[in-house]
């Protein structure tokens, strides 16, 4: 598997998705302007992804403010983390990270910020690692519901490169093929970002997963001719009530996939659940340039002038789902009470 992120002594290095699969190159950030740049920017991309990036874009920040005492450590710090909160809106990985990283200095009071340095370092390495393992443990629970012999259907990229490694959705389909089922993956290829055709079919290639690429309008009559057995994508971010915000054109699979009888599942950790948030009306959708729609790998495809919309995600109701897979187990309906059961479970 391709790493996504990691530390080169104290540096930050990705590899640049936005120029996956062409060219395998990495961006190296020696500060927390650049992470957050680089979040912006889609070199790295996906919630989890996110989420580990800006705990580690803190961690490489904090190591550069001067300290005078804790008092201004922490306002330092707290300027940091406004910084590292505006780099995208809808990923709720990016605030339960910058959370996080926050209660370390709550936990240690006493703790001189040359040690809150060390410590922010540590808590940077540990959801790294902890990432990896719950995508793991996402693909144990959602091989389940994977038959022998299906085609799965995935959208946008919920894979290792979303992550910190395995992936969420393509977590499943890796634990499925790895349990031996003989499946293939269906990989919409997401416009206008193309995370399906650049990214999902490149990783899949990669292990040699059986994939197919389609067009993402493709997708409702191969479900009608039953080519379809299951629908898996990942989230941005899970509202209390189970209504799920994810890639731009999940919507539409999942009202395709009821129209169909196809299960359509999600596949996310429990980071992405937001309880503080009671409905998808309240998750905040980004709007994001339009010329990503007017252009495709740089080069325009419409008219000079034309007005675009570029709405990155969108929200499907839990009604269409069919369960939440997460690192402790499958949510079911209802989700207000599963998913608040499944985030004070113990590990
Ligand atoms: O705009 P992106 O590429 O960050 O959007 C990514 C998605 O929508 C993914 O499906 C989601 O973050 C889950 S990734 C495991």
């Amino acid at each position: 598997m391709i790493p996504t992120i990691a530390w080169r002594d104290d540096r930050v290095v990705m590899i640049d998705q936005r120029k996956l699969p062409f060219k395998e190159s990495y961006v190296v950030c020696t500060t927390l302007a650049q992470v957050v740049d680089a979040i912006r920017k889609m070199v790295i991309r996906g919630a989890p992804a996110i989420g580990v990036a800006a705990a580690m874009g803190l961690a490489l920040g904090a190591r550069r403010i001067r300290i005078q005492n804790r008092a201004a450590f922490e306002r330092n710090f707290q300027r940091l983390c406004d910084q590292m909160a505006s780099a995208r809106p809808t990923a709720s990985n990016l605030f339960w990270a910058i959370q996080t990283m926050q209660q370390v200095l709550r936990d240690h009071p006493q703790a001189s910020g040359e040690e809150l340095k060390e410590l922010l370092r540590l808590k940077a390495d540990e959801l790294l690692a902890e990432d990896q393992a719950i995508n793991q443990a996402i693909g144990q629970h959602g091989q389940a519901v994977v038959p022998n012999g299906a085609t799965v259907l995935t959208h946008c990229n919920a894979g290792a490169l979303a992550t910190a490694g395995y992936g969420t959705a393509l977590g499943v389909v890796r634990a499925a093929w790895e349990t031996g089922k003989k499946i293939q993956v269906l990989a919409d290829e997401t416009r206008p970002f193309l995370q399906g055709s650049r990214l999902t079919a490149w990783e899949l290639q990669q292990e040699n997963i059986p994939v197919i690429l389609i067009t993402d309008s493709m997708a409702g009559y191969l479900m009608s001719q039953a080519k379809v057995q299951l629908v898996v994508v990942g989230a941005d971010r899970i509202a209390a009530n189970g209504d799920v915000a994810n890639k731009i054109g999940t919507y539409t699979l999942a009202v395709l996939a009821k129209e169909n009888k196809v299960p359509f599942y999600v596949a996310a950790p429990l980071s992405t659940v937001d309880l503080s948030v009671t409905t998808g009306k309240d998750i905040p959708i980004e709007e994001r340039d339009p010329q990503e729609v007017t252009h495709s790998l740089g080069r325009p495809i419409a008219p000079p002038g034309v007005t675009a919309w570029n709405p990155a995600f969108d929200v499907t109701p839990n009604r269409l789902v069919h369960g939440i897979v997460t690192e402790k187990g499958i949510a079911r309906k209802p989700y207000k009470r599963s998913l608040k059961t499944l985030k004070q479970k113990r590990a």
